[in-house]
């Protein structure tokens, strides 16, 4: 029989990646603090995200993940928060044409300020201090006072959270997301683009597709679909002390306790073990939450941590972002896919391709936008082959104009990363670079569509 959880349940088991706080008790007060504060999202958005999940899990859907690696106290303003809601809403209409079925939106913003380390400490030229763990922890200047651990940090991750979430919640129904807006946007990048030629096709597809709709009496006063869009956010599940404190039961789906600080939880590839402490928080909220899958990951964990996380098999509860390395798809990914189908489990496959090429070039961690996509179409080929649903991808990306990834139509170079790399943690995919990642994705689902035998049993009846 599973053990009884609680919101505090985590304590009991054993715990990687925790930061070291040097006072605890102005870690409880903060905590303590933090449980007063209002939830930041309410149960029945967690619920109707869920029920969007499920869809991308049965072939309904597509899901699309994406936004910073790591936010920042310093890149705290409206013009981070638009360009990057902009891009995404961008992305979403061209990947909406392609799948020919409506795109999941879900930001990596608002809340996605923990990071997880490889090393618990950081060397630069012989002198040697705690790893940066993310503006909720610690601070990423290379000084021993920055680097200690300070619990104040979350009452301003909390209130910067707050304030982005207000203002994408403006965004998304307040007619920046209108659907012609965006698709002007877009149409402002193909002719831009190196590639415009390419793109030219199906922006102008999508374009008569709008007017068409105009024609026949769609438009934006009429049609909240055309004006307005759902919008939901997401962050890794990592600093268990500020996600307990903003756990609260829900007073409309009784019995049901909810993670308030975004709609959507997941757990990072360094911190899954089945008996841990983040394993153990997550399988006792009522969100929808998810789970990186790395190259090291063993069916019958998987299968078993799928039976932990989800006991009730319910269908949107859980999304495997699969983060294998372009080179390893083929032979990592299928087995996998294979022991949670044959055990009947009920998840959504997302391909997260940036966290499995990451490479240094010229003292920059860096990705290359080719590498980038290769894993994304060896992805869709895996999922075709077993007869699974690829529900959509997991990026780290920004409206802003870095050079963080090297290639992609702009043919960035390892010599071009130091004229505006900004990232606070791994390196994210620029505005160009993410719309011409969502035109290639889309070709690619379209192509699929045209071919019945790529698609999954269910969905092809
Ligand atoms: C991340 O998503 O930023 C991350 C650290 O990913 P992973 O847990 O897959 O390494
Ligand atoms: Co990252």
């Amino acid at each position: 029989m599973a053990r009884d959880w609680r919101p505090d349940s985590w304590r009991q088991m054993p715990i990687r990646q925790v930061p070291e706080y040097p006072d605890p008790a102005a870690l409880a007060a903060m905590e303590a603090k933090v449980a007063t504060f209002p939830p930041l999202v309410f149960a029945g958005e967690c619920e109707r995200l869920k029920a969007a999940l499920a869809e991308a899990g049965r072939g309904q859907a597509f899901v699309l993940q994406g936004g910073d690696c790591a936010e920042s106290f310093a890149d705290f303003n409206a013009n981070t928060i638009r360009d990057t809601f902009k891009v995404l809403l961008q992305m979403a209409v061209v990947l909406t044409f392609g799948a020919g079925m409506p795109v999941v939106k879900l930001g990596r913003m608002a809340g996605q300020f923990a990071k997880p380390r490889s090393s618990d400490v950081e060397t630069r030229e012989g002198t040697t201090l705690p790893s940066y763990r993310g503006d909720i922890i610690n601070g990423a200047e290379f000084t021993p006072e920055a680097r200690v651990p300070d619990p104040r940090r979350m009452e301003f991750a909390y209130l910067q959270s707050a304030a982005t979430l207000n203002l994408l919640r403006a965004f998304a129904t307040g007619g920046f997301a209108d659907l012609h807006q965006v698709h002007r946007w877009n149409l402002d990048f193909v002719a831009r683009s190196p590639l415009a030629d390419r793109y030219e096709g199906l922006a102008s597809r999508i374009d008569e597709t709008l007017s068409f709709m105009a024609a026949c009496g769609m438009n934006s006063d009429n049609a909240p679909q055309i004006r307005e869009t759902a919008f939901y956010t997401s962050h890794e599940s990592l600093l268990l002390p500020y996600e307990q404190a903003l756990t609260r039961e829900s007073s409309t789906h009784l019995g049901r306790t909810y993670a308030c600080s975004a709609h959507f939880l997941w757990i990072g590839d360094r911190t899954r073990q089945p008996d841990g402490a983040h394993v153990e928080f997550l399988r006792g909220v009522a969100n929808p939450i998810g789970m990186k899958v790395g190259p090291s990951m063993d069916p019958a964990e998987l299968v078993r941590l799928t039976e932990i996380l989800n006991p009730r098999n319910e269908p949107g509860r859980l999304t495997l972002i699969s983060r294998m390395g372009a080179e390893k798809v083929e032979a990592k990914l299928p087995p996998l896919v294979r022991a949670v189908r044959a055990a009947g489990r009920e998840v959504v496959w997302l391909c997260d391709p940036m966290h499995g090429n990451t490479t240094t070039q010229n003292g920059f961690k860096t990705r290359s936008f080719e590498a980038i996509l290769e894993e994304v179409r060896r992805f869709f080929d895996a999922m075709a082959a077993e007869g699974a649903v690829a529900g959509g991808v997991h990026v780290e990306m920004t409206g802003r104009d870095v050079t963080e990834c090297v290639g992609g139509a702009q043919r960035l170079t390892a010599a071009d990363l130091a004229s505006n790399y900004a990232t606070f943690c791994d390196p994210r995919l620029n505005a160009e670079q993410s719309l011409e990642l969502a035109f290639l994705i889309a070709e690619e689902l379209k192509a699929n569509r045209a071919r019945p035998e790529r698609l999954p049993a269910r969905a092809a009846q």
